[in-house]
């Protein structure tokens, strides 16, 4: 999940040196600088690049702003006619800039620490693209997959092209794993849930695996619930991202006979809270995985109200064990 943000000093002293959100995504020695600090106060195993999923609306042309305070606003594309303001062929200038981040990262990051690349999943960059901003629902996306799907298949083949070149260049640049956030993947029944999520999910995990059979690729089909092991087994991701619904013993048992790691899921407000209720859970976690092959985790993003000595608590207690 995310690691920089908000809730560090150090990171709202960056993007302020930056003037903006959209500016640190597109500034390499910032986005790098703001991906090591909470390496440097931690020391994870593994840093994410610092970037974020809408850069690759914004590259594909459709104008993004982050207002203050406000979350994403995006011009927002309704049907097969707004499409025609998009196109592959506007990507390479931004795409560069964050693997010029990807290439200094991995420079400047100790050997051991691993480098996670990631993008948006198609459904997910999607919602926000017909939104035009972030939404409880989803409706304008749903809706349009039902009237008009032959439509919205064209977006969503458009977004599992450029995510390939996108995550490609990343891993040339020196990405060691991939993460795919398919952050609103519970909002689809079944059937649409294989189609708009399964499917081009499937399309890029295995075009990167031609071209880097190595790297593995970890999805987070967050609110899946039970369509979580099909989604395993279908898409061929090596790692899956647990949210925080998901019971400790889900976690064990539903993934036994797939091969892949779990990866999860402590409550993010947990972390804001703190204290021995943050600990018992963490134990609860770490036992229920005890002897799996498993990513100690968050279940969603940090958020700002986070106390960073709660980070240190957390650290501290995982690598305790149990
Ligand atoms: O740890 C890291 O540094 C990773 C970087 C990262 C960000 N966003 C930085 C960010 C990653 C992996 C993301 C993913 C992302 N972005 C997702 C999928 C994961 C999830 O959290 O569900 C989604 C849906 C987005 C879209 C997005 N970006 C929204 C809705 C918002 C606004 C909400 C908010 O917290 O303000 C963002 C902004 C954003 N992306 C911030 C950060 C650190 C906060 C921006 C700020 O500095 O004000």
């Amino acid at each position: 999940m995310r690691q920089a943000g908000r809730y560090l000093p150090e990171y709202r002293a960056t993007r302020a040196e930056a003037g903006g959100f959209l500016n640190l995504c597109y500034t390499p020695k910032l986005a790098a600088e703001v991906t090591l600090q909470p390496i440097r106060r931690y020391g994870f195993d593994a840093a994410i690049l610092f970037s974020d999923i809408l850069v690759v609306p914004d590259a594909l042309g459709q104008q993004l702003t982050f207002a203050e305070g406000e979350g994403p606003r995006l011009d927002p594309v309704r049907d097969v006619a707004d499409l025609g303001r998009l196109a592959v062929s506007n990507t390479a200038s931004k795409y560069a800039l964050v693997w010029e981040t990807v290439q200094r990262l991995r420079q400047d990051l100790p050997k051991e620490t691993a480098l996670i690349g990631f993008c948006g999943a198609p459904w997910t960059v999607a919602t926000y693209m017909v939104q035009g901003e972030g939404s409880t629902d989803q409706a304008k996306a749903r809706l349009w997959a039902y009237r008009d799907p032959a439509g919205f298949q064209t977006l969503i083949d458009l977004l599992v092209e450029t995510s390939i070149t996108y995550l490609d260049g990343q891993v040339k640049a020196g990405a060691d794993v991939l993460q795919i956030f398919d952050t609103w993947a519970g909002s689809l029944p079944d059937d649409q849930f294989d189609r708009w999520v399964v499917e081009p999910t499937k399309a890029i995990r295995a075009a990167l695996k031609t071209k880097h059979p190595n790297v593995p690729v970890i999805g987070f089909p967050r609110g899946a619930g039970p369509m979580a092991g099909w989604y395993v087994s279908e898409t061929g991701v090596n790692g899956i991202g647990c949210d925080t619904a998901t019971p400790p013993w889900v976690m064990s048992e539903a993934f036994e006979d797939e091969d892949v790691v779990v990866q999860g899921n402590l409550d993010p407000l947990l972390l804001v809270s703190g204290g021995a209720q943050m600990d018992e859970r963490i134990d609860e976690i770490l036992e229920e995985m005890d002897g799996k092959r498993f990513i100690f985790n968050l279940g969603h993003g940090i958020v700002p109200e986070t106390p960073p000595e709660h980070v240190a608590q957390l650290v501290a207690r995982v690598r305790a064990g149990v």
